[in-house]
């Protein structure tokens, strides 16, 4: 199994949650970092990174990620790189989940793979960069609206994601 880190930035503890759920369906193989306290050096440590934000303001990256300075420019080849984020489709429709698709943008020349793909069925929003298709750019978790389907869509994204691995 591949060296994995799980990188997440949390306001009000709700990615972070996500992202202990995450790292415990991947056991020993993840360590669970926070965004702020991670440089680059410290990625070339890992095969894959799987970074997690929710979305603040309107569209925009959880602050931790915002003073992050190996996104823009970052060397990622050879890494592979998944997305997950909190937002609140009913509350931020226009904005839902924004962060995952700027973290995908400011990646794009990195050199990276991307990797964990999810279908917008099942979600009810009006707009988001985060979204390519009929895909979003990573996963998406709702604890205001759909609390009740997080578990399960953590379970099935590891599973794809250790699939995609
Ligand atoms: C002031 C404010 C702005 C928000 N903006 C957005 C947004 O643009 N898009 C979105 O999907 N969610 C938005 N949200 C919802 C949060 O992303 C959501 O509450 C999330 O669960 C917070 O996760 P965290 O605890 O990991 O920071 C916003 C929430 C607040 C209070």
């Amino acid at each position: 199994m591949a060296n994995v880190a799980i990188i997440y930035g949390s306001t009000t503890g709700n990615t972070q949650s996500a992202a202990e759920k995450i790292q415990a369906q991947f056991g020993a193989d993840a360590v669970l970092l926070e965004a702020a306290t991670v440089s680059a050096a410290d990625l070339k440590d890992y095969d894959v990174l799987i970074l997690g934000s929710s979305t603040w303001g309107i569209g925009e990256l959880q602050d931790d990620w915002v003073s992050v300075d190996w996104l823009d420019g970052a060397d990622l080849n050879g890494k592979k790189v998944a997305f997950f984020g909190c937002g609140d489709q009913a509350g931020f429709g226009d904005s839902f989940v924004d962060a995952l698709g700027i973290l995908k943008d400011k990646l794009a020349s990195s050199g990276a793979s991307f990797i964990g793909a999810w279908p917008v069925d099942g979600y009810d929003f009006s707009g988001s960069t985060a979204v390519e298709g009929d895909h979003f750019v990573g996963l998406p978790l709702d604890e205001e609206n759909q609390s009740d389907l997080t578990d399960e869509r953590i379970a099935q994204w590891v599973e794809q994601l250790k699939g995609e691995i």
